[in-house]
C-alpha cells in the first residue's frame, strides 16, 4: 500500500516508520519545514527510543521519504492518515479541529483516484462526518472514503505499542475502504491482534473512553493514596491486593503527582465538553479533571510542609520535569504546576532532566539545570522526585545524602524504599506509604 503520513510529530512518525516496517510505502508530509530537514537529514526531532534506527532502516530500504508536498504524496497515496494535533482550544476547553479541517482541505484538493482518507488523531465524534464533507465539497465526484483509525500509543513505548498493540480499532463504513484497512494491518492480523470495525461514530468515542478510563483509574488510585497516607497503609500493597482482581487489573495503578501529558488532560476536557453538548454529561470524567487538577497544585503544598512550613530561601533539588519517564515531552507535566508554586514560595529550583531539558527551559523560566542527579543535590535542602525516570531509581542514596545540605526527599513517584532511605538518615515522604509512628 502506498501511504501518506499528514504530520510527523510524535503519532505520524511513529506510524509512519511502522508502516513502513510492515512493507508499506510512506510518506510523511509536515508542515513545519525544519522538521522535514532534520529528518532528511536523519535527525530525529523526537526523543522516543528505537526511533532513529526504525527510520534509519526503513529509509535505507527506500520505503519511509519525508517531505514538504502534501499534494504529491496524497496524490499517489491509497491511504492518507491524518495525524495532526488536535489541542485543547482555548476558551472553552473543547479540542482545536483546525489543523485536522485544514489539513482535510489540502488533501480534497490533492485526492487523485480512490482514496481512504483516515483519522489517526484523537478527534472528537462527528470530525470524520466532517471531514468527509470538506472533500465532497472540494471533489464532488471523488473517489474517497473516509475512516476513523484512532492511535492507542504511549510516548516513550510507542513502537512497541504501535508494533504489538493490544488491539486495532477501524471505524469504516463501506467494504472498500474496509479492505484497505484490512490491508494495511495485515502484519498485525498474522499475528492475531484484534481488529475492532466499527462505524466511524463508534471509533471515535472508542479512543476517548479508552483515555478518560485510564484517567480515572489513575486519579482513583491517587485519592486512595490519600487515604493511605492518613491512615498508616500502603498504596502499593493496596494496588497489588486490588490489581490481582482480573477485573481491575494491575495496570495504571500507580500512584503519582497527577496525570499530565499530551493526551489525559486534553482528552478528558473535550470528552466533557462534547458529553455536555449531546446533552449526556460525563460526571465522572469531569470530577477526574478537577480532582487531577487540584492534585497537581496541592504537590508543591506537600513539599512546603513536609519542609516545616515554609521553603523561603530553601534550595529545592528537582529530579525530573517530562510527564513521564523516556519522553522530552513537557505536555501538561506536573512539574509546569509545582515548579512555579515552590518558586512562588521562595525556593530556588535545581533540576535535571535526562531529555526535558532543552524544552523546560523554555517553560520554567528562573530555574537552574544540573547535569547530573547529583550535581542538582549539591547543596540542596530537598530533593523532589517528580518524573522516575529509571536512572534514578539507580541513584546511590549514600552519595546524594552527602552531596545534600539537608538529607531530605519528597518521593512523588515512590522510587525509593522508604525504610531503606529513612534507615540511611533521609527525612522521607513518598505517596501513600505509611509515615514512621512517633
Ligand atoms: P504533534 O504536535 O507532535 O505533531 C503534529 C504535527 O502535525 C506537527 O509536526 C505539525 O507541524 C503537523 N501539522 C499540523 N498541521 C499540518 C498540516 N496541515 N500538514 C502537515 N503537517 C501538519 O502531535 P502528536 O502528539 O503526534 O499528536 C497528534 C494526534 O495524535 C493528536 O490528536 C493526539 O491527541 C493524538 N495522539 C497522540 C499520542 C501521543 O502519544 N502523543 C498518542 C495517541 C494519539
Ligand atoms: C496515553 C495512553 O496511555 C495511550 O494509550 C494513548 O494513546 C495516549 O495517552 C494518547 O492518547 O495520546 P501517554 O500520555 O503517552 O499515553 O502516557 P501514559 O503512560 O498513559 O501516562 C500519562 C500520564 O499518567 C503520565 O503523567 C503518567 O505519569 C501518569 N500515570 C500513568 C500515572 O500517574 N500512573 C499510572 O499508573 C500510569
Amino acid at each position: 500500500m502506498r501511504i501518506a503520513m499528514i504530520g510527523a510529530g510524535y503519532v505520524g512518525l511513529v506510524s509512519g516508520a511502522c508502516f513502513a516496517q510492515f512493507g508499506h510505502d510512506v510518506v510523511c508530509v509536515d508542515k513545519e519545514a525544519d522538521k522535514i530537514a532534520r529528518l532528511r537529514r536523519g535527525e530525529i526531532p523526537i526523543y522516543e527510543p528505537g526511533l532513529e534506527k526504525l527510520v534509519a532502516d526503513n529509509v535505507r530500504s527506500g520505503r519511509l521519504e519525508f517531505g514538504s508536498n502534501l499534494g504529491d504524496a496524497v496524490g499517489n497515496a491509497d491511504a492518507v492518515f491524518i495525524a495532526v494535533g488536535t489541542p485543547t482550544r482555548r476558551g472553552d476547553g473543547h479540542a482545536d479541529l483546525s489543523y485536522v479541517y485544514a489539513a482535510a482541505a489540502e488533501i480534497a484538493e490533492a485526492i487523485r483516484g480512490y482514496t481512504v482518507v483516515v483519522t489517526k488523531s484523537t478527534v472528537p465524534v462527528g470530525t470524520g462526518r466532517e471531514v468527509a464533507r470538506i472533500i465532497r465539497e472540494a471533489q464532488p465526484s471523488g473517489e474517497f472514503d473516509v475512516a476513523a483509525n484512532p492511535e492507542f500509543l504511549r510516548e516513550g513505548a510507542a513502537i512497541e505499542d504501535f508494533m504489538k498493540p493490544d488491539r486495532v480499532v477501524i471505524g469504516v463504513e463501506s467494504q472498500r475502504a474496509r479492505d484497505v484497512m484490512a490491508a494495511i494491518y495485515r502484519p498485525l492480523n498474522l499475528i492475531q491482534t484484534p481488529m475492532v470495525f466499527t462505524n466511524i461514530e463508534t471509533a471515535e468515542v472508542t479512543k476517548y473512553a479508552g483515555n478518560a478510563f485510564l484517567a480515572t483509574k489513575i486519579t482513583f488510585i491517587n485519592e486512595i493514596a490519600d487515604l493511605c497516607e492518613k491512615v498508616g497503609a500502603d498504596v502499593h500493597d493496596v494496588a497489588r491486593g486490588i490489581g490481582l482482581d482480573g477485573r481491575i487489573g494491575r495496570k495504571f495503578l500507580h500512584p503519582g503527582p497527577g496525570f499530565g501529558g499530551s493526551c489525559f488532560p486534553k482528552d478528558t476536557l473535550a470528552l466533557a465538553y462534547t458529553a455536555r453538548e449531546a446533552n449526556a454529561p460525563q460526571t465522572i470524567v469531569e470530577q477526574v479533571i478537577e480532582v487531577n487538577n487540584s492534585r497537581k497544585k496541592r504537590m508543591a503544598q506537600k513539599v512546603v510542609e513536609f519542609s516545616g512550613g515554609s521553603v523561603k530561601g530553601l534550595k529545592i533539588a528537582v529530579l525530573g520535569l517530562t510527564f513521564k519517564p523516556d519522553t522530552d515531552d513537557m505536555r501538561d507535566a506536573p512539574s509546569l504546576d509545582i515548579v512555579p508554586a515552590l518558586q512562588a514560595a521562595g525556593a530556588t529550583i535545581v533540576a535535571f532532566d535526562p531529555a526535558g531539558m532543552a524544552e523546560a527551559a523554555r517553560l520554567l523560566p528562573g530555574i537552574g539545570f544540573a547535569k547530573t542527579a547529583y550535581e542538582a543535590a549539591s547543596g540542596a535542602d530537598v530533593l523532589v522526585v517528580i518524573t522516575e525516570w529509571h536512572e534514578f531509581r539507580g541513584l546511590d542514596p549514600r552519595r546524594i545524602k552527602e552531596a545534600m545540605r539537608q538529607p531530605r526527599i519528597v518521593d512523588l513517584r515512590n522510587i525509593f524504599d522508604p525504610e531503606e532511605m529513612r534507615g540511611l538518615g533521609f527525612a522521607y515522604e513518598g505517596i501513600g506509604r505509611p509515615r514512621p509512628r512517633t
